[in-house]
C-alpha cells in the first residue's frame, strides 16, 4: 500500500490562492462538528461528502446544496476534484479509510483515535511514512496553548525530574440516560445503511441498528472511552514530556454506572510504565465534579491543568494551566498562569496543505497515542499488565 502512495501523484500542486478542497468520509456527529470548523476558513472549500447512511448525505446537501455525495468513500476518493479527506467514521473503519485515502493522493484529516488496533497503528504509520501527504489527527490538543505552556515550562528546566503524572476524566449524565446513548433515528434501516461497509469484514450478522449508532458501547468498533478520551489526554502527556511508547500497561474497572448492554467499561483505572514514570488516567461515568485533568508532579514544580466537563470533545470551554514551584527545591520560584493561544487546529491542517510543513498533530503522535491506548484495553480484556512486546503479539479476544 505503501509503495502505491508513492506512485499516485497528488490531484494538483495547489498555488497561494487556490482553495483546498475537501471531502469528508463519515458524516455523523464529529463531522457535522467539523464542518463548522472547516467551512469559515476563507482557503478551504467543502466538495464531497461520502457515507453509507442517506440520511447523513441528505444532511449534507441540505447543509451545502452543490456538495457532491457519494455512498462509497472508494468513490469519492477518486474524484480528481479533492486534495484532502477529512475521515470521521467510527474507529473500527479508521485504518482502511487512512490507508485508502494517502493511496489515492489526497492529504488527511483522520480522527482520532488514529486506529482501533496496535496491528493497524502499524500499517497506518508505515502507509504515512510511505508517502509525501499531509497528515492531521483529530487530536486537537496538539493545537493547545496550554500545551505550548507546558512544554516550554518542562523544557526551561522548571519542573524538574518528573516521574508521575496523574491523569482523569469525570461525566455524568441524568438518571436512566447512559453516556454516549443515542436515539436511533426511524430511517435507520437496513434500506438505507449499507450494513456491510459498516462491518468492514466484522463476522456477518443481521442489520442492527443499535450498533449501528450505538457503536462506541461495542469492542467490535470501540475501544471505550480509553480511545474516545484518554487518547486525547495521553497525546497531550505524551507531546509534553516527549515520551515514546509505553513499557507496559495496567487497567482494571467495569461497566458499573451505565448497566444497559454495553461492553466498554464506564469506570476506568489505568497505569501506563514508561521507562522513568508512571502515567495514571481514571475515568468515572456518573460523577462530573473534578472535571478532567492533569498534574505533572516534578521535583522542582507542578505543572496543572483542569477542565470542564466536557473540554476535551467540544474544545470550547474554559481551561487552565498553572505552574508551581516546589519551595524544596525551588525556593525563589514563582508560580506562574499559561497564556498562550491556542491555535485553530482546522486552519493549521488546511495551512500545512500549502506549506507542506508538519501539522500539529502527525502521524508519530497518532501512533504513539494509538499504542498506549490500545495497551491498556489489551490488558483490560486479558485481565492482566502487559508489556510492548506481548500486547502486540496477544491475540485479542475481539479481535
Ligand atoms: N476529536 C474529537 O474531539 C472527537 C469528538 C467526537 C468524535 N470524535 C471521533 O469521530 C469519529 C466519528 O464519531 P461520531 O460521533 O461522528 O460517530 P457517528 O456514528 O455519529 O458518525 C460516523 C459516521 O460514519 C458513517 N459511516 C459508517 N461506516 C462508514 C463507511 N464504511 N464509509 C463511510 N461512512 C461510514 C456513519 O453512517 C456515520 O454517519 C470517531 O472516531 C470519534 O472518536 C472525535
Amino acid at each position: 500500500m505503501g509503495t502505491a502512495a508513492l506512485m499516485i501523484e497528488p490531484s494538483r500542486v495547489l498555488g497561494a490562492n487556490d482553495r483546498v478542497r475537501v471531502g469528508f468520509i463519515g458524516f455523523g456527529g464529529r463531522a457535522q462538528e467539523l464542518v463548522t470548523q472547516l467551512l469559515p476558513l476563507p482557503g478551504a472549500e467543502l466538495v464531497a461528502v461520502a457515507d453509507i447512511y442517506t440520511r447523513r448525505l441528505d444532511e449534507a446537501k441540505h447543509l451545502a446544496p452543490t456538495v457532491r455525495t457519494f455512498d462509497d468513500h472508494r468513490r469519492l476518493l477518486d474524484a480528481k476534484d479533492v486534495d484532502a479527506v477529512i475521515v470521521a467514521s467510527p474507529l473500527h473503519m479508521h485504518c482502511r479509510h487512512f490507508v485508502d485515502t494517502l493511496a489515492a493522493g489526497k492529504d488527511l484529516y483522520s480522527e482520532k483515535t488514529m486506529t482501533w488496533s496496535i496491528a493497524e497503528a502499524e500499517k497506518c504509520l508505515a502507509a504515512a511514512k510511505d508517502s509525501n501527504r499531509i497528515v492531521q489527527i483529530g487530536l486537537q490538543h496538539e493545537s493547545s496553548g496550554a500545551l505550548a505552556d507546558a512544554r516550554k515550562w518542562i523544557g526551561d528546566g522548571m519542573v524538574g525530574k518528573v516521574t508521575h503524572v496523574q491523569s482523569w476524566m469525570s461525566r455524568n449524565t441524568p438518571r436512566g440516560k447512559g453516556q454516549w446513548v443515542r436515539p436511533i433515528p426511524a430511517d435507520c434501516n437496513a434500506q438505507n445503511v449499507n450494513w456491510q461497509a459498516f462491518l468492514n469484514g466484522r463476522p456477518d450478522r443481521a442489520f442492527d441498528a443499535n450498533k449501528f449508532i450505538n457503536w462506541r458501547l461495542f469492542w467490535e468498533f470501540s475501544g471505550g472511552n480509553v480511545t474516545e478520551n484518554m487518547v486525547h489526554q495521553i497525546a497531550w502527556i505524551i507531546s509534553a514530556l516527549d515520551l515514546n511508547l509505553p513499557a507496559a500497561a495496567s487497567m482494571s474497572g467495569g461497566v458499573f454506572s451505565e448497566p444497559d448492554g454495553r461492553e466498554v467499561p464506564d469506570t476506568i483505572a489505568v497505569t501506563l510504565e514508561y521507562p522513568s514514570l508512571a502515567v495514571t488516567w481514571q475515568s468515572t461515568f456518573s460523577n462530573s465534579h473534578f472535571g478532567l485533568g492533569e498534574h505533572i508532579l516534578g521535583s522542582d514544580g507542578t505543572i496543572e491543568h483542569v477542565a470542564g466537563a466536557n473540554d476535551m470533545v467540544t474544545g470550547t470551554s474554559a481551561s487552565s494551566i498553572h505552574y508551581y514551584p516546589e519551595k524544596l527545591n525551588r525556593p525563589g520560584g514563582t508560580a506562574v498562569a499559561g497564556q498562550t493561544p491556542d491555535q485553530n487546529h482546522m486552519l493549521n491542517f488546511i495551512d500545512c496543505i500549502r506549506t507542506r510543513k508538519q501539522t500539529n498533530a502527525p502521524v508519530d503522535i497518532g501512533y504513539r497515542s494509538a499504542i498506549a491506548a490500545h495497551m491498556a484495553n489489551m490488558a483490560y480484556r486479558h485481565k492482566q499488565r502487559v508489556t510492548l512486546e506481548t500486547a502486540k503479539t496477544m491475540v485479542d479476544p475481539v479481535g
